[in-house]
C-alpha cells in the first residue's frame, strides 16, 4: 500500500499590514467590534504589482527547502485559488514555470475557502494510485482584488497570502482520510457574482465584489464543520481525544471555536493564525499548518485533522499522521 505523507511545508504573507483601526479611517466600524465579532487583528494585503503566483512561489519555495526536494523531485503542481492571475494559462502552470519545474501534471483546483483540503484530497489519490511520487500543494489567495473596500460588512473579514505542502509516497500514512464534499445549492450565499461567460464587463469595470449572507453562512459553517468532524473519526474509528491538534480554516475565532467544542478539543490544541492574517480563503489551513509546525507546537507521529468550509458551498476534511 501506498501512503502520501507531508514532507514539508511553507508560508507567505505579503509585507503591506492593514489594521483594525487603519479601517476605521475607511469605513464605519471599530477595532473592538472586528475583534469581537471575528477575532481578526489585522490582514495583509498584496502589493499592486504582486499576484497569487507570486505569493504562491514564496511559499512554494520554503516548502521544498524544509521538504528537502528539488524541482527535479516534484511531479505534480495543483494550485487551490479563487484568485488566479489570469483567465489562463492556470496559476499552477505560472508557478511551474517560474520553480522551473516542466512536464508534469500542473493545474488549479477552485473550492473557494475549502480549497487548500481539496488539493491535498487530491494529490493523496494521485499519490496513492502509484501514478506520482512527490506532489507540490499550494492555497494562494489575493483576495484583496475581490473586497469591496467600501462594504464594512465583507472588507474587515479578507486578506492576502499563500501556503503549501510538499507531499510525498511514503510506505505508511500520512494522509489517512480525505472527506470533500459541495453543495451548489447554496450558491447565492457567498459568491462573487460575475464572471467570464457570465458578467466579464463588471470585473473589467473593477466592480465584481465579494458578496455575502454573513449570518445564513456563519450557521452552516457551524453546522457543517461539525458533521464533517463526525463522519471523519467515524471512518477513521477513532475517538475525538485521539486528535492531537485541529487545524481549522481561518474565517472567524466564533466558528472556530463552536467547532472546537465539539470536538471536545482545548483551545490550545487548536491552531488559531486568524488575527494576524484574517480569512484568506484557499490560503488560510496552509498558513495555519506551517506556522504550528515552525514553531514546533505539531510533532512528528501526531494525528491532525484539517478542515474547511467555503462558497459553493464547499466542504471537507483532511485526517492526517504528521
Ligand atoms: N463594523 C461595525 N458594524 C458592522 C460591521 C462592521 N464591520 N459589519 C456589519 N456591522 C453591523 C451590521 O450592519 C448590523 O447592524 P444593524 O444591527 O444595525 O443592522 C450589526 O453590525 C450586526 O450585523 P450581523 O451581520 O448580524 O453581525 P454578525 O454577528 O452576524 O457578524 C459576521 C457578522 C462577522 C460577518 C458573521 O456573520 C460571520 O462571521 N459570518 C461568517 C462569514 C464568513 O466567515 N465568511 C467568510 C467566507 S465563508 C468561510 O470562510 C467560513
Amino acid at each position: 500500500m501506498i501512503y502520501s505523507r507531508i514532507a514539508g511545508t511553507g508560508g507567505y504573507l505579503p509585507d503591506k499590514v492593514v489594521t483594525n483601526a487603519d479601517l476605521e479611517k475607511t469605513v464605519d466600524t471599530t477595532d473592538q467590534w472586528i475583534q469581537d465579532r471575528t477575532g481578526i487583528r489585522e490582514r495583509h494585503i498584496a502589493a499592486e504589482d504582486q499576484t497569487t503566483c507570486d505569493l504562491a512561489e514564496q511559499a512554494a519555495r520554503k516548502a521544498m527547502e524544509s521538504a528537502n526536494v528539488t524541482s527535479e523531485d516534484i511531479d505534480l503542481v495543483i494550485i487551490a485559488t479563487t484568485t488566479p492571475d489570469r483567465v489562463f494559462p492556470s496559476t499552477a502552470c505560472l508557478l511551474q514555470q517560474r520553480l522551473d519545474i516542466h512536464g508534469c501534471a500542473a493545474f488549479d483546483v477552485q473550492a473557494v475557502c475549502t480549497g487548500f483540503v481539496y488539493a491535498l484530497g487530491i494529490a493523496d489519490k494521485f499519490i496513492k494510485s502509484g501514478t506520482h511520487k512527490c506532489a507540490l500543494v499550494v492555497g494562494a489567495e489575493t483576495l484583496s482584488r475581490i473586497v469591496d473596500w467600501k462594504d464594512r460588512t465583507t472588507c474587515v473579514l479578507f486578506g492576502d497570502g499563500a501556503g503549501a505542502a510538499v507531499v510525498r509516497a511514503a510506505d505508511e500514512p500520512g494522509i489517512m482520510s480525505t472527506h470533500l464534499h459541495a453543495d451548489g445549492k447554496y450558491e447565492n450565499l457567498l459568491t462573487v457574482p460575475a464572471g467570464v461567460s457570465q458578467g466579464y464587463d463588471q470585473i473589467l469595470q473593477q466592480s465584481a465584489f465579494i458578496e455575502m449572507k454573513g449570518n445564513e453562512v456563519f450557521k452552516m459553517a457551524v453546522n457543517t464543520l461539525g458533521r464533517i468532524v463526525d463522519e471523519t473519526l467515524e471512518a477513521n474509528q477513532l475517538q475525538k481525544s485521539d486528535i492531537d491538534w485541529l487545524i481549522p480554516h481561518q474565517a472567524n475565532t466564533r466558528i472556530i471555536g463552536a467547532t472546537a467544542r465539539k470536538l471536545k478539543m482545548p483551545m490550545d490544541h487548536v491552531v488559531v493564525t486568524v488575527a494576524e492574517h484574517g480569512n484568506t480563503s484557499a490560503a488560510s489551513i496552509p498558513l495555519a499548518l506551517d506556522v504550528a509546525i515552525r514553531d514546533g507546537r505539531i510533532k512528528r507521529g501526531e494525528i491532525l485533522m484539517l478542515e474547511g468550509f467555503g462558497g459553493g458551498f464547499t466542504w471537507g476534511s483532511v485526517l492526517l499522521k504528521y
